[in-house]
C-alpha cells in the first residue's frame, strides 16, 4: 500500500469527521487547534476563506521576497503537521519571528496556496497578536537534527521536537486505549498506593522512603545553632527547683496567706517545667536514631520501614477478591542497577486482576488487550505512526497490523528451553547458557519472538525457583502458573500469573522463598476468608510504547526518565 493511501484515516472516521467549512475555536483558549485545520482529511482546503486565530512554536521560518514577508511553519503539538503561515513585513519585525522555537499567536485568513505547493492550506496573517522571542544563538534545541541522546540532557525543552511530541501523543493514546479496553470489559479502575510497606516481587529492589535522614540533618543544624544544655545548666535548673520548693515549704510552715502560697507554687511549677525541658533537650543526639545497634524505624514517619511500590498487584488483589474485575495503572519503582535500554527506575504499569479466572483467561485477556492497543493506534494515531515509520522504524505499522491480526503463539517454558537448545545445537550462540531452570534472558526471549516465531509469543509454566511466591503451584510441584508475553523489538512486555489461592500452599511458598510471614498476614487473609481462583498480569507501559514506535531506548518514551545516576527536573 502506498504511503499516501496509509495517510488517509479509515473511511468510518472520514464519515464521522466534521467536513463542514467552519472551524471551531478551542473550548478553553482563544485560538483554533492546528490539528482542526491541517488534520482534516482534506488537509484544511475546505476551510479556505475562514478567519482564524492560531498559535504555536515556529519549526522553521524564513524571510522571503527581500524581506517583504516571512514563511513560518507553525506547530502547536496538536498533530504532527505544521500550519504554514505568511506574515507581511508591515505587521511585525520579521527577524523576530523566524527563529526556531519562537512562539507566535496570529490572526489571519485561510487561503489555498498557489498550485504546486505541498500545503493544502496556508494562513495569511492580518495581525500578529503576540510573540515569545527566542535568541537563536542561545536556544538549545535548534532546527538541526538532534539525537535522542542529546535531547535527554534537555528534558524541559525536548517536547518541542517532532519525535518527542509524537511519542507523547502515542503514549496518551495508549493510556486512553487502556482505560477504554478495561472499562468496556467491566473492570474497575482502582488506585493502589505508591507508598507501601510490602515488597510485592520479594526481589529486594525497592526504594526506601524515610524522613529519618532529613530529620537528623535538621536536628544537627539546629543543635549547632542552639546547642543542647550542659550538665552545669541542668544542675543550675535543678538548684532553682529545690530553692523554690524550699520557699513553698517555708511559706506553708509560716501559715502565709493563700494568695502568697499559690504564687509561690506557681513559681515552683515554672522552674520544674524549665528543668524538664532542659532534660528533654539534653537527650537530643545528632544522627539516625538507633536501638540495639539497628536503625530505630519506630521513630520514622510511618513508625515502620516504608518503600515506593514495585507493583500494585498485592493491593489490587484485595479489590479483585471483592469486586471481581479490577485494574490499576500507575507509576512503579525499581532500584535495579540496570543500565539497559529496556529498564527504568520509575516506569508505569497496567495491572489487571481477574477473579474467577485461571491462567488461560489471563493469557486471553493479555492478548486481547495488546491487540486492542495496536488497533487503537492504527485507528486513532496513524499520522504519528507514519512519522515513526518514516523516521525510526519502517516496519512499525506492519508490526501493529500483524500483532492485531495473528493469534499469539503459546508454548510452555519447557518447550521454549527445548527450542533454544535446538537453536544452540544448530550453531546459534547465546551469551547466557540455556538449560531448564534458567530465567530466560532478553537474548533468548528476543530470539524466540523475533527469529523463531516472528510474532508475539506467550511462554507459560515457569520453574517455581525463578518466579515470585504468589504464583500458583502446578500439579508437577516444579512449575508455577506464570506467563510472560514476549514481543518483537522488546522481549518481555507482560508478566503475569494465576495466583496461589490455597492458604496452606501460599504460606509454605512464602516461607520457602525466605520471606517473613508477618508482613503478608493481610494477604494470607484473602486466602483464609472466601478464597477465590484469580489471576492477573502487569504490562510495562513504556515497553508497549517501544514496541509500537520502534524507538530503541526506553528513556525516550517517558517524559521524565529516571535511571541510575539521573533524575532530572
Ligand atoms: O514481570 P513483572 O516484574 O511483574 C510484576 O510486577 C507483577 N506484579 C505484575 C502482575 O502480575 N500484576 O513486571 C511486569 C512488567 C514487565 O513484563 C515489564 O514489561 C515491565 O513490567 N517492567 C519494566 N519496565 C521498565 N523498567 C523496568 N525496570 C521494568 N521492570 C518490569
Ligand atoms: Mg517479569
Amino acid at each position: 500500500m502506498a504511503e499516501t493511501d496509509q495517510a488517509l484515516p479509515p473511511s468510518d472516521q472520514l464519515a464521522a469527521m466534521n467536513l463542514t467549512d467552519t472551524v471551531e475555536k478551542h473550548a478553553f483558549s482563544d485560538r483554533v487547534l492546528i490539528r482542526s485545520i491541517v488534520g482534516r482529511p482534506d488537509g484544511g482546503a475546505g476551510l479556505a476563506g475562514q478567519r482564524v486565530r492560531a498559535g504555536g512554536w515556529v519549526k522553521t521560518g524564513r524571510e522571503q521576497g527581500k524581506g517583504t514577508f516571512a514563511f513560518l511553519e507553525l506547530n502547536d503539538g496538536s498533530c504532527p503537521a505544521n500550519l504554514q503561515v505568511i506574515v507581511d513585513a508591515g505587521l511585525a519585525v520579521l527577524s523576530k519571528l523566524v527563529a526556531t522555537g519562537t512562539c507566535v499567536v496570529v490572526d489571519g485568513i485561510l487561503k489555498v496556496p498557489p498550485e504546486g505547493t505541498r500545503q493544502k492550506i496556508e494562513l495569511r496573517v492580518e495581525k500578529v497578536v503576540s510573540v515569545g522571542e527566542v535568541d537563536p544563538a542561545k536556544y538549545p534545541i535548534p532546527k538541526t537534527k538532534l539525537t535522542l541522546e542529546f535531547l535527554r540532557d534537555h528534558l524541559h525543552l525536548r517536547a518541542r521536537t517532532n519525535t518527542i511530541a509524537a511519542i507523547a501523543r502515542i503514549r496518551n493514546a495508549l493510556a486512553f486505549a487502556t482505560h477504554s479496553f478495561f472499562q468496556e470489559h467491566n473492570f474497575l479502575y482502582v488506585h493502589t498506593p505508591i507508598l507501601t510497606t510490602s515488597d510485592c516481587e520479594g526481589a529486594g529492589e525497592m526504594f526506601q522512603v524515610t524522613t529519618l535522614i532529613s530529620e537528623s540533618e535538621k536536628l544537627e543544624k539546629e543543635l549547632i545553632k542552639n546547642p543542647p544544655p550542659s550538665e552545669v545548666d541542668i544542675e543550675a535548673a535543678r538548684q532553682v527547683v529545690s530553692e523554690r520548693g524550699e520557699a513553698v515549704k517555708q511559706l506553708k510552715a509560716a501559715k502565709a496567706s493563700k494568695s502568697e502560697i499559690t504564687a509561690s507554687v506557681a513559681e515552683l511549677n515554672k522552674a520544674k517545667e524549665n528543668l524538664s525541658k532542659l532534660e528533654e533537650r539534653s537527650k537530643l543526639k545528632p544522627g539516625i536514631p538507633k536501638k540495639d545497634g539497628k536503625i530505630d524505624y519506630t521513630q520514622d514517619f510511618f513508625a515502620r520501614q516504608a518503600f515506593l511500590t514495585v507493583s500494585g498487584q498485592l493491593q489490587v488483589e484485595t479489590y479483585a477478591c471483592a469486586v471481581s474485575n479490577v485494574y490499576t495503572f500507575g507509576p512503579t519503582f525499581r532500584a535495579e542497577h540496570s543500565h539497559t535500554s529496556r529498564h527504568l527506575a520509575e516506569f508505569w504499569m497496567v495491572e489487571p486482576e481477574i477473579a474467577f479466572a485461571d491462567l488461560q483467561d489471563d493469557m486471553n485477556c493479555a492478548e486481547a488487550y495488546v491487540k486492542y492497543m495496536c488497533n487503537w493506534l492504527l485507528d486513532k494515531c496513524l499520522d504519528d505512526m507514519l512519522f515513526m515509520a518514516k523516521s525510526y522504524d519502517k516496519g512499525c505499522i506492519d508490526r501493529l497490523r500483524m500483532v492485531a491480526s495473528v493469534p499469539f503463539v503459546r508454548i510452555s517454558y519447557t518447550e521454549a528451553v527445548e527450542l533454544l537448545e535446538e537453536a544452540v545445537r544448530g550453531g546459534k550462540k547465546f551469551e547466557n547458557e540455556v538449560k531448564w531452570g534458567i530465567d530466560l534472558a532478553s537474548e533468548h526471549e528476543r530470539y524466540l519472538t523475533e527469529v523463531k516465531f516472528q510474532k508475539p509469543l506467550i511462554v507459560y509454566n515457569y520453574p517455581k525457583g525463578i518466579k515470585a511466591f504468589y504464583m500458583r503451584l502446578n500439579d508437577d510441584l516444579k512449575t508455577v502458573a506464570a506467563m510472560d508475553v514476549l514481543v518483537p523489538k522488546v522481549g518481555e512486555l507482560i508478566g503475569g500469573s494465576q495466583r496461589e489461592e490455597r492458604y496452606e500452599v501460599i504460606r509454605e511458598r512464602i516461607l520457602e522463598v525466605g520471606l517473613p510471614l508477618e508482613p503478608y498476614e493481610w494477604y494470607l487473609d484473602l486466602r483464609r476468608y472466601g478464597t477465590v481462583k484469580h489471576c492477573g498480569f502487569g504490562l510495562g507501559f513504556e515497553r508497549m510504547i517501544l514496541f509500537a514506535t520502534g524507538i530503541e531506548n526506553i528513556r525516550d518514551v517517558i517524559p521524565f526518565p529516571r535511571y541510575p545516576g539521573r533524575a532530572d527536573l
